[in-house]
């Protein structure tokens, strides 16, 4: 299977793994993962000769899935029973990057095509499971351990969704698990309304689906999901001290335009 076999949604993993495999050239890199580089490399071995193939346009996305980790981090070091659904994985190599302990089961979900480019890229290891499936078809819920705490993870996930999809998504979760945290990154409103004009998003036949001004009212869908916080991501610290000097700029001067900032925002809830 190549890039190739993907299809509409799930070609827009391949900019994401792009910006994480430029970031692991860096100096001194945010995120570090080998595996990107790698995986890019299997995925389109022509990748960095494309057009802004080399471009750290995309960095923000890491310093975005940085956020995810590090939070991640931190609830499985307080939880180390804990289940892990990393919805919408792509070829992200997140199980690696944390290298949880054995105590925590992880679960990588994307659909069945995404999940057999992953079967041949990546390698397997002990406590981690695939399912190909769509998210939305809640079926794959049924397969998961319950009784003990849960993690979901959804990077770059949810614009692609509808609003009555997400809910369902989140309340099923919730109500899956005693205990739990919830990882999410959402677009505004704005940047869903403008993502009919952006021809990463026109070229893969891949708009968003939902947008939220307010995603910390995400919380009212089920009473016992609590928002906590955000992360930053164009202006997150890491970007601004990390990225190359002309990245750093073209981002000062992008986060002036209004809205810009916020339009995606990367937010955890509790429940
Ligand atoms: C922007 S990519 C992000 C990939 C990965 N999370 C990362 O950050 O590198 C979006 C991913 O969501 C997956 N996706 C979109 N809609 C989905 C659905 N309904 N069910 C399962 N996966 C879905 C796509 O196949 C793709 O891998």
């Amino acid at each position: 299977m190549q890039d190739g076999d993907l299809v509409g949604v799930q070609r827009t993993l391949a900019p994401v793994l792009r910006a994480k495999a430029l970031d692991n050239r860096l100096t001194d890199p945010i995120l570090g993962d080998e595996y990107a580089e790698l995986a890019m490399r299997r995925l389109d071995p022509a990748y960095e000769s494309r057009r802004f193939g080399t471009s750290q346009i995309g960095l923000s996305a890491v310093a975005r899935a940085k956020a995810h980790d590090d939070w991640a981090r931190g609830f499985l070091a307080d939880h180390p029973d804990a289940v892990v659904l990393h919805l919408g994985c792509g070829l992200d190599a997140r199980v690696y990057r944390i290298d949880p302990p054995a105590t925590v089961d992880w679960y990588d979900l994307d659909y069945p095509s995404v999940i057999e480019l992953r079967r041949q890229i990546l390698p397997p290891r002990e406590h981690y499971t695939l399912i190909d499936s769509s998210v939305t078809d809640l079926t794959w819920l049924e397969r998961i351990p319950r009784g003990r705490p849960g993690l979901m993870i959804a990077e770059g996930l949810l614009p692609y969704l509808t609003e009555t999809e997400i809910r369902r998504l989140l309340t099923s979760v919730v109500d899956a698990f005693p205990t739990g945290q919830i990882q999410v990154d959402t677009v505004s409103v704005g940047a869903w309304r403008m993502s009919k004009w952006d021809p990463v998003g026109r070229r893969y036949n891949a708009l968003f689906r939902s947008g939220f001004d307010d995603p910390a009212a995400l919380a009212d869908w089920h009473p016992r999901l609590e928002y906590v916080d955000e992360a930053p991501m164009n202006d997150a610290p890491v970007l601004m001290s990390k990225a190359p000097a002309t990245v750093r700029r073209l981002y000062r001067l992008m986060n002036l335009i209004p809205g810009f900032t916020r339009s995606t925002r990367i937010v955890r809830f509790r429940f």
